[in-house]
């Protein structure tokens, strides 16, 4: 990835934070975005520390402008944009009858599904040109039901469904699509998780410390990558899950139940 221009969504925490440090060291140069834009800069800091050029983007992925802004700064810093990393994301704790207002399901939408395609929208005539890379992180609950997460489900398949036709039509282009379904990965994502009112639920229903690490997770996604692979399911569980679901798919339903009530 040395010199190659990789925007990162969703870079101020968690994953795509851990993507924008790996990447840094391999000497990418690096376009964050986030809303957030003190946590994204310190983010930022880090990476220039590995010797890496950054530019930070304060960006909503919900809102077309933000992306379109996220892919202008790329080229106005770089001239160039080799691979998009579509990582902005937020999750729900909810059970689909407790939710009290939709908008909830609305936003998860709006920000894990459509902001994906606003980015890829304005980065595509970018990568056409450099023969780059675009790459998905979805989540098993892109592939299979998960209860506490109608919502956040929803989102991840239409992900799936919207980068498989695009791989596609891209046939021949040089531009390759990589889509990533990670398990639990210990993030703050899930504190930060909507709940039934619509508010953050704060404590994780997970156990944080037995899930894949961040670090982990992001070194198999910088791999993948690099390979141009087409998908990567990241848990052996997840793996084996997705055969099942040919042979028993009930068994699933009960492995993805006893996952939430476990919390692992
Ligand atoms: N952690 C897991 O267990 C897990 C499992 C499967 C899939 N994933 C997926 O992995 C991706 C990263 O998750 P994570 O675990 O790293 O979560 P995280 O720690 O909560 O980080 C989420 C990132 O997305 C950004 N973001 C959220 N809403 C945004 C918006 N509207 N516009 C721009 N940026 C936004 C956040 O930054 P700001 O708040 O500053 O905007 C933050 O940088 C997500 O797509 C998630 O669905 C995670």
């Amino acid at each position: 990835m040395k010199d190659n221009v990789v925007v990162i969504t969703g870079a101020s925490k968690g994953i795509g934070a851990e993507l924008a440090r790996q990447l840094a060291a391999k000497g990418a140069k690096l376009v964050l975005a986030a809303r957030n834009l003190p946590e994204l800069e310190a983010v930022a800091v880090e990476c220039r520390a590995s010797g890496a050029a950054v530019v930070a983007v304060k960006a909503d992925v919900a809102v077309e402008r933000d992306c379109q802004a996220i892919v202008a700064g790329a080229v106005l810093a770089f001239g160039r944009v080799d691979a998009l990393v579509n990582n902005a994301g937020m999750s729900m704790w909810a059970r689909f009858e407790e939710i009290r207002d939709l908008s909830v399901l609305e936003r998860i939408m709006q920000v894990n599904y459509m902001g994906a395609v606003y980015c890829t929208r304005h980065a595509l005539p970018y990568l056409r040109e450099t023969g780059g890379r675009l790459v998905g992180i979805s989540s098993l609950a892109g592939r299979t039901g998960v209860p506490t997460r109608t919502g956040y489900a929803a989102s991840k398949h239409a992900m799936t469904g919207f980068f498989d036709s695009l791989r596609i039509e891209l046939e021949g282009s040089g531009v390759s699509v990589t889509m990533i379904y990670p398990g639990f990965v210990a993030t703050g994502i899930r504190e930060n998780a909507t709940g039934p009112d619509g508010l953050p639920i704060l404590v994780s229903p997970v156990r944080e410390g037995e899930v894949m690490s961040v670090q982990d997770c992001a070194r198999r996604i910088v791999r993948a990558v690099e390979r141009r692979e087409r998908e990567v399911v990241m848990t052996a569980r997840g793996r084996m899950g997705l055969w099942l679901k040919l042979l028993a798919p009930s068994l699933v339903d009960r492995i993805a139940r006893r996952a939430i009530e476990r919390g692992q």
